[in-house]
């Protein structure tokens, strides 16, 4: 995010609090970061809270007058962003700025940018749920320029159980991320991507499995980029730490734990999908028989037989129609390109996305991945090391000229 240009409004709830967080990390991360604060917002959270945690002075409608600055506050911050977030985004504002009206420092700041806006509502389930709300949020967001982060379901702060918590740190940053890669495009409205990520588990009895150390992370990141560019997504995933699939409430989800279980679902959901990637670390080998209870120790096999698990994606590839686009991932060791250029062949896909296992910041469990991406013409295209939703944006973005150089 290093020198990102990223302008938060601050409206009037208390989820502000939670902002503080975002503000912290992206200063840290090197991104440039201003804040503005409604009225109402300061009997929640004060502009020095924010100037420390973004190391720069935080702005309220006392500067927007001041005769202090030599050019209008609102047209200097409007130019300089690179992106608006406004959060929390309360019910007043919401309805001012699908009016378009411009009665304080954030409302017309918003009028004096073009950058994208991600906007982040929070109030109680029944302001949330009223019509008129409604008709305001619907209608905002049929400006392309607008990009919702949708309010959860929960324990609220009115102690009512319901929609209207402000979506969280972990999902706001990667969306924030998302539109400074891609400048808000939507390149994939109308698109159904569907993809598998974790590593399956292969029990042979009910608490003992072979399986692999697949975090799920890369294709959780493909998720993300894809319903940031606005896709609509399905995620076919083996089990997955619930903090990282908590943030995907905008994503369809389905649990899977055995690579068979996979396989099935995966089929299933095949011919609705226009892309299929399969960044699954799906087992090679199963074992051939499976007991109900759990074995005791002295009953443990010393050798476990086991069979070959059918390769899905191969499976996929023959099924699938010609405009459909499928993607795989060649997790390897040693020469990481060679063997990837053979299985793209091999299992018949449209494009791979080869990745060492085997270098430091790469691989299971990392934040980050080194890739080198090939397909089917020949093209071959190196990623450096970058973080896993940088690295998906990329791979999205590989596979959408696939469509239009080879169509
Ligand atoms: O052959 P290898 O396991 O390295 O291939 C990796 C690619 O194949 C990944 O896209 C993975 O999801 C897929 N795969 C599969 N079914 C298997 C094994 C791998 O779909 N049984």
């Amino acid at each position: 995010m290093q020198g990102k240009r990223i302008l938060f409004g601050i409206g009037g709830g208390i989820a502000a609090y939670k902002v503080c967080h975002l503000v912290s990390a992206l200063a840290k991360s090197g991104a440039e970061v201003r804040v503005m604060l409604t009225k109402s917002a300061q009997s929640f959270i004060t502009p020095l809270t924010f100037a420390t945690l973004s190391r720069h002075a935080a702005y309220t409608d006392d500067d927007f007058w001041s005769p202090a600055h030599h050019r209008p506050l609102h047209i200097e911050l409007g130019e300089w962003a690179e992106l608006f977030v406004i959060a929390p985004l309360t019910a007043n504002t919401l309805a001012k700025l699908s009016y378009g009206m411009a009665d304080n420092l954030l409302t017309n700041t918003v009028l004096a940018s073009i950058c994208p806006v991600l906007l982040a509502p929070a109030m109680n389930t029944d302001m949330w749920e009223q019509q008129s709300v409604q008709r305001n949020w619907n209608q905002l967001l049929l400006d392309s320029r607008y990009h919702a982060a949708n309010p959860g379901a929960g324990i609220l702060a009115c102690d009512r159980v319901g929609t209207g918590r402000m979506a969280e740190p972990e999902e706001l940053l990667p969306h924030i991320q998302s539109l400074l890669y891609t400048g808000g495009t939507r390149d994939l409205t109308g698109k159904h991507i569907l993809i598998s990520a974790g590593g399956t588990r292969e029990h042979f009895d009910p608490v003992r499995f072979i399986g692999n150390p697949s975090t799920g992370k890369m294709g959780i990141a493909i998720a993300q980029a894809a319903l940031h560019r606005g896709a609509n997504v399905t995620l076919v995933h083996a089990p997955i730490d619930a903090h990282l699939l908590a943030p995907l409430k905008s994503i369809r989800l389905v649990p899977v734990t055995s690579s068979a279980d996979m396989r099935h679902v995966m089929r299933e959901h095949l011919l609705d999908a226009d892309w299929i990637v399969m960044s699954a670390a799906v087992g090679d080998v199963q074992p051939t028989l499976y007991s109900a209870e759990k074995l005791p120790k002295k009953d443990l096999p010393i050798a476990l037989p086991l069979e070959p698990i059918p390769d899905i994606v191969a499976e996929l590839a023959a099924l699938k129609r010609p405009d459909q686009r499928l993607i795989g991932f060649a997790a390897q060791t040693g020469d990481f390109v060679t063997p990837a250029i053979a299985k793209l062949e091999r299992k018949g896909l449209d494009a791979i996305a080869a990745n060492p296992v085997d270098q430091p910041n790469s691989g299971f469990g990392s934040d980050t991945n080194h890739a080198v991406f090939l397909d089917r013409t020949g093209r071959h295209v190196e990623i450096p090391s970058c973080s896993k939703l940088e690295m998906a944006h990329r791979l999205l973005s590989f596979v959408d000229a696939i469509d239009n150089v080879n169509r």
